[in-house]
């Protein structure tokens, strides 16, 4: 998809749609259309009036709505109903005019630019890659090519290529996390993160863990998870090393965790049939952490950033762990695997605890797919976020930012007391009778932070899929959450 940027007052190139984006109060509406028109189109947000005999081929207005609440989710929902429109006409590219919309936001030019190209790419996501031969011709869209956004100056045609980058990265996470089991194992899923990095040339390095160097490393935990699968583990690391700046300040450190369990049928203590093919987006916490450095390939950040996914496959299996298994991490601590279905915290303490013994980040976040239980509490629309208060801050503001909301649940130390055990260490689960089901995984979670690190968790397995399509998609399948908030995170750091 290309997005090309014409100032105000520039000649429109002929195109078989134009569109206008208008306001309620319907400044920018063309001369010449009918009173009729005027008066029974009312600019409400996301309203589309398409029209025919004018200079154009095609004029279509598109509404925007009121001035006051045309923030940054309501210019990225506008271009993606735009986006929409055009596909099911079957244009392979259209205009829109965002004139009087620039002049009247109170969204400065380049976020409004970035806010207009997600929206445009973002809705025209597909997952195509399982569609061969058997698809109906009428089934099998036209591709849209590219659009041209008019008004904009250079500031708003940065935040396009910004706002392209970013969506181009949201949507190979989807891409990955649509990705069925059989096709995306462990071994596949670090592959990706490979070729990625092979792909930026020396801005990110790659480094892939295989099964006798994790023996090795003693990552009992995440092993343990992998046991019962004939698809061995994966460790993955990738580094991002900020360009050199003469006088800049001491780049940050940052770790981004995530959980690649490629698929989760429970292992031992099984999941119930209904809805498991569900599992195959248990990796969206790795596939977000992707996305970020796919990003990070043409993005400049003054940050050191690190990736780290742990890849396993969690099966039941003659080989499989046990529900009271004890195992032993990376740091030493021994766990009762109480249920090996809780078994995303336990490949994310070997990967928290190698992160902080060897990286010793100033900053780390992970994300997980880790319980139903966030889904429970806050559905499909927040992300849980728990860990350091001012850190919990800064992605409730991300969040407000992108779209991709966050709501902060307590983790105190009275949960971590929960996750003590009788017998070992720890236990993987709370008592059931201690309910807090998703701070639980939190509280696991914080034992294996190391000192002095400020951290937070954000459980995403509400939001990964299973929201309500907000016109810039999708519609069923990932969302590829994580990967916007992290950006605007970074960005505001
Ligand atoms: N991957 C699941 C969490 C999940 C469940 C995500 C449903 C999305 C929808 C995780 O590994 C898991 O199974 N968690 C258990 C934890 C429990 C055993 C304490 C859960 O939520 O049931
Ligand atoms: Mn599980
Ligand atoms: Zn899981």
């Amino acid at each position: 998809m290309q997005i090309h940027v014409k100032s105000a007052g520039a000649a429109a190139p002929s195109s078989p749609l134009h569109v206008t984006a208008v306001l309620d109060d319907k400044v920018g509406v063309p001369a010449g259309l009918s009173e009729a028109a005027k008066k029974d189109w009312k600019g409400e947000a996301r309203s589309w009036l398409l029209l025919y005999g004018g200079e154009h081929e095609r004029h279509a207005l598109l509404g925007l709505g009121a001035k006051k609440s045309l923030d940054a989710e309501a210019i990225r929902r506008a271009a993606a109903v735009a986006a929409s429109r055009a596909l099911a006409l079957g244009v392979e590219s259209f205009v829109l005019d965002w004139t009087h919309a620039l002049s009247a936001s109170a969204l400065a030019p380049h976020a409004f630019g970035r806010a207009a190209a997600e929206g445009l790419r973002l809705a025209t996501y597909r997952f195509e890659r399982f569609r061969g031969v058997g698809t109906p011709a009428k089934d099998q869209e036209k591709e849209l090519r590219s659009a041209t956004f008019l008004g904009g100056d250079a500031a708003f045609a940065a935040g396009v290529e910004e706002g392209l980058v970013g969506a181009e990265a949201v949507c190979f996470a989807r891409d990955l996390a649509n990705a069925p089991g059989n096709a995306l194992p462990p071994r596949e899923l670090a592959a990706a993160a490979q070729s990625l990095a092979k792909g930026a040339g020396t801005r990110i390095a790659c480094k892939v863990f295989e099964e006798p160097e994790l023996k090795r490393l003693k990552m009992g935990a995440l092993l343990g998870v992998a046991k019962g699968s004939s698809e061995p583990a994966r460790l993955v690391h990738l580094r991002y090393k900020p360009k050199a700046k003469r006088g800049a300040k001491k780049p940050r450190r940052i770790v981004l965790v995530g959980k690649g369990l490629t698929f989760d049928t429970g292992g031992i203590s099984i999941k119930p049939a209904a809805r498991m093919e569900e599992m195959k987006f248990d990796m969206c916490g790795a596939a977000a952490v992707l996305g970020v450095f796919r990003a990070l390939q043409k993005l400049d950040f003054p940050h050191e950033i690190h990736g780290v996914i742990a890849c396993a496959e969690n099966m039941p299996d003659g080989k499989a762990q046990k529900p009271g298994d004890v195992v032993t991490a990376f740091d030493g601590r021994t766990i009762e695997v109480l249920n090996t279905d809780a078994e995303g915290r336990l490949v994310l303490a070997d990967a928290l605890s190698w992160a902080s013994k060897t990286l010793k980040p100033e900053l780390m976040l992970d994300l997980a797919t880790l319980t139903g239980a966030v889904v429970v509490a806050l559905g499909h629309e927040a992300t849980g976020i728990m860990g350091d208060d001012g850190l919990c801050r800064e992605l409730i503001a991300a969040g407000d930012a992108t779209g991709e909301r966050c709501w902060q649940l307590p983790l105190w130390d009275v949960h971590r007391e929960m996750m003590k055990s009788e017998v070992a260490d720890l236990r993987n689960i709370s008592s059931p009778n201690d309910g807090a089901g998703s701070t639980a995984g939190g509280a696991f979670l914080s034992y294996f932070v190391g000192e002095g690190i400020q951290w937070a968790h954000l459980d995403i397995a509400g939001t990964a899929w299973g929201g309500k399509a907000r016109d810039y998609g999708p519609k069923k399948g990932a969302s590829g959450v994580g990967v916007r908030l992290l950006l605007e995170w970074l960005r505001a750091l």
